[in-house]
């Protein structure tokens, strides 16, 4: 699995299939603004003629731009015929200058950048999905690849949490859409005025599950400690870190091996990532 991670094809191409220089930014419109969370917002993104302005695989990011602010990497969430979406927490200058604009401003957008999740490898295998807080937001692009191709793989769990239930982003999906289609397990840090469903932090919760590692991948994005104790329950549950797959897509800045800021030792997250296996990983020089 490693080796076609690394080997993943990153061509940009546009929404007719032709390729399309991802270091030209188009100006694109906001169509659809939907607040997800107190702090993040999902913008559905389109070309003025109405395309989407690449067409991303599941796990690639874009470079979103608001003129006279400045220009940052989001992981693309979702995609269609026709537009894709970013979902954004407010935490700096730029970020804020997105969730200021209305539906119908202009933003830039280049694209799309990194390698993306292993959608071919992973064909046949049971699917876990395990995410903390906004980290659902890269892995909700393949969730959605996986149950638009759904005869493609085999069982499909999402286990997601957050501190509490506004902080739960995609509510419209975790709730509504997905159930239907696939085992979805929710739960939030503490217990909560309303909320009848589970309580308790991810890890605990994905060793209550005690999902089988039998033929399956595991798919896991959220806080660094998340994924510390994510990972040590997952060994303990027997899966191999080759089977742990994850995406370092915050460490994307120039996205194109320039700039030098998402080096780990030898390695270059946007280009070599940002998507890894936990073993590929371990491969890598501590930074601690
Ligand atoms: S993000 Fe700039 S070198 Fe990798």
């Amino acid at each position: 699995m490693a080796e076609s991670i690394r080997a993943a094809n990153i061509e940009a191409k546009n929404a007719d299939g032709r390729a399309v220089n991802p270091l030209l930014p188009c100006m694109c419109r906001v169509i659809r603004i939907t607040e997800e969370t107190p702090d993040v917002k999902t913008f559905r993104i389109q070309t003025p003629d109405g395309a989407k302005p690449f067409d991303p695989m599941p796990g690639q990011l874009a470079m979103l731009s608001v003129m006279g602010v400045g220009e940052a990497m989001f992981s693309v969430t979702a995609k269609d015929d026709d537009w894709i979406e970013s979902s954004i927490k407010k935490v700096g200058q730029l970020t804020e200058a997105l969730h200021s604009l209305s539906e119908g401003d202009l933003i830039g957008v280049r694209g799309p950048y990194g390698n993306h999740f292993p959608v071919e490898d992973i064909k046949g295998k049971d699917l876990l999905f395990v995410g903390g807080g906004i980290g659902l937001a890269p892995v909700r692009s393949l969730i959605r690849y996986a149950l638009e191709h759904r005869e493609d793989y085999g069982s499909l769990d999402v286990l997601y949490g957050s501190r509490s239930y506004g902080d739960l982003v995609f509510k419209s999906d975790i709730f509504e859409n997905w159930p239907s289609r696939c085992n979805v397990h929710i739960t939030i840090d503490n217990a909560e005025d309303g909320w009848d469903g589970h309580v308790g932090f991810v890890p605990t919760y994905l060793e209550e599950k005690a999902f089988s590692p039998e033929n399956k991948a595991v798919v896991l994005c959220g806080p660094p400690i998340m994924i510390k104790f994510c990972l040590a329950s997952l060994m303990k549950m027997g899966f191999s870190k080759e089977n742990v797959i994850t995406t370092l897509e915050m460490r994307m800045k120039c996205g194109v091996g320039k700039c030098g800021r998402c080096n780990i030792g030898s390695k270059y997250v946007c280009l070599d990532g940002p998507v890894f296996t936990m073993s590929e990983l371990d491969d890598l020089p501590d930074e601690k």
